[in-house]
């Protein structure tokens, strides 16, 4: 049996089978504000309330900024990375271009606190940093294998630019291969609201949720709720009531 783990987001253990499977790889895509830079904080500070240092990748996003964005949610970063605990290491332009793999030097500071959780935020930014498809997949197939290897967790943020998604395909460069798990936020337009949606793609050797669900960020960071019931075209961006549903309300009215 494989070992599971919380993910800290809670009812998404439940959405996946019992958590993320130790050593593997996760990707969470969505548009910017979806909550994918919190996730990946919640992820982190799960383990470390498990007893698993977390090391957070930041591409361009400084340090500070997400310091001070995490104090809404009352999370103490700062205090964190004190204690040895936590570490946030930010990726910069002038490494991305000057080339080399830089995404392979994030283990020197994965090391240096022997982390048991990696998160990369967002991996979409620094794909664009990078201009050979086939460097890409080969960088971050290492560090994904390397991570497996070492039984270290990894998550991925990928950023999509369009607010309302019609995915085909996430990236040019394989990258849904490659990860072992997949889920989809989404911003879903209904009866002219903008909700939340997440769901479940691919989880790799495990039973999941087929559902798309709500979720909401509160004050307490993510919460996944109940699933969309009666409509049908939500991961399309723009959702419709089923035709039963869409019938009911044609009789009761
Ligand atoms: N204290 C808070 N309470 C409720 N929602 C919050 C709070 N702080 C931030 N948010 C929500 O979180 C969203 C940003 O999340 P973030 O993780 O930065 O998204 P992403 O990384 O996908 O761009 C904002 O759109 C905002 O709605
Ligand atoms: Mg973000």
């Amino acid at each position: 049996m494989s070992e599971r783990l919380s993910t800290g987001i809670h009812g998404l253990d439940k959405m996946t089978g019992g958590g993320f499977i130790r050593g593997d790889t996760a990707l969470i895509t969505g548009p910017p504000g979806t909550g994918k830079t919190t996730f990946g904080i919640q992820f982190l500070l799960e383990g470390i309330a498990k007893g698993e240092n977390g090391v957070l990748v930041t591409v361009e996003e400084l340090p500070e900024k997400i310091e001070d964005d995490a104090l809404n949610f009352g999370w103490d970063l700062r205090k964190l990375e004190a204690e040895g605990r936590l570490k946030i290491y930010q990726l910069h332009s002038e490494m991305l271009q000057s080339g080399g793999a830089p995404i392979m030097q994030c283990l020197e500071v994965v090391n240096s606190i022997k982390a048991g959780r990696v998160v990369i935020d967002p991996i979409s930014l620094y794909s664009m940093n990078v201009h050979d498809p086939n460097d890409l997949r080969r960088e971050i197939y290492a560090f994904v294998n390397y991570m497996k290897e070492n039984r270290l967790t990894l998550l991925l943020t990928h950023e999509v630019p369009d607010i309302i998604t019609r995915i085909s395909k996430i990236s040019d460069y394989g990258l849904e291969f490659i990860v072992d798990c997949i889920i989809m936020l989404q911003y879903v337009e209904i009866e002219s609201e903008i909700r939340r949606s997440v769901s479940v793609l691919k989880m790799r050797g495990s039973d999941h949720d087929i559902a798309i669900r709500r979720y909401r960020i509160s004050g307490k960071g993510i919460e996944i709720e109940s699933p969309f019931q009666g409509y049908e075209g939500i991961m399309s961006g723009t959702a419709r009531k089923t035709g039963a549903e869409g019938f009911m309300e044609a009789f009761r009215r």
